[in-house]
């Protein structure tokens, strides 16, 4: 595995938000799929610990958005959340799809060459160990490949919990906002690029980061000319809900 740097950059441009964004039932292997149909080879994805440690994919901090449970889903162990439907919800299609590990994901990727940028996405309060056994896991499951996943987060806490277990996964700062120091705290964590609401990026912000030895990443690009906006600006790397709008063979 070569170190993620900014000259040694292996992840395509375009990435699926969450598997297929609103196509299928989000983070489900289900909407993986539909993604790769549509010819993307890199996806996003959302990790968080069950009550007894493994990572599984979920976005909220609850179950009730998108599937049938209730409460908080880090409560639940993971044979309880293997119980749950997350397809319903979306669609009579999908219905019975499951909540999946992380590790089953990381399964279908590895198997077909797919690149996947790991959102740790901790449940409230639990933001180190969940960067921590996600790091862990990440690191057994990529042993041996050649392009390891991409980590990001909103929380620095989550990042330095990854960089203490798995400091050779690259790892990326999210942000929603420009808050004081938040360049400065992704530099301390080693970031290998950040990952900005596309509308906080504008040239100085561009030439800032990439001054700074990272990467330009921005979430989440649904129209055609917010994309052309940040290939101009020459920004890296896009993630979109839209995977049947923008074609991931646009350079
Ligand atoms: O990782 C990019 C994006 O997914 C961050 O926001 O809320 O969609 O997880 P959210
Ligand atoms: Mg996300």
């Amino acid at each position: 595995m070569n170190a993620i740097t900014t000259s040694h950059w292996p992840y395509p441009r375009w990435i699926a938000h969450r598997g297929a964004g609103k196509l299928a039932p989000e983070n489900t292997l289900a909407a993986f799929r539909l993604g790769a149909q549509h010819g993307y080879r890199m996806f996003e994805c959302d990790a968080k610990l069950s009550a007894d440690g493994v990572p599984f994919l979920l976005h909220d901090a609850t179950l009730e958005r998108t599937t049938n449970g209730r409460g908080t889903g880090g409560d639940l162990p993971l044979g309880a959340l293997a119980q749950l439907d997350a397809g319903s919800w979306h669609s009579r299609a999908y219905a019975g799809e499951a909540v999946p590990t992380l590790e089953a994901l990381a399964r279908f990727c590895i198997a077909n060459g797919y690149f996947l940028n790991i959102e740790i996405k901790p449940t409230p309060g639990q933001e180190e160990t969940t960067g921590r056994v996600v790091g862990e896991t990440a690191a057994r499951l990529w042993q041996g490949q050649a392009v390891p996943p991409l980590f990001s987060s909103f929380k620095p806490d989550a990042l330095a919990g990854a960089q203490a277990t798995a400091a050779h996964i690259p790892r990326a700062l999210l942000l929603d906002t420009l808050w004081d120091g938040c360049l400065d705290t992704a530099r301390r964590l080693g970031c290998v690029a950040i990952v900005c609401n596309h509308a906080l990026w504008d040239a100085a912000l561009v030439a800032q980061v990439k001054g700074m030895g990272m990467r330009t990443l921005s979430y989440t690009v649904n129209d055609d000319w917010a994309a052309q906006r940040l290939i101009a600006l020459g920004t890296d790397g896009i993630i979109t809900d839209r995977v049947d709008l923008f074609s991931p063979a646009t350079p």
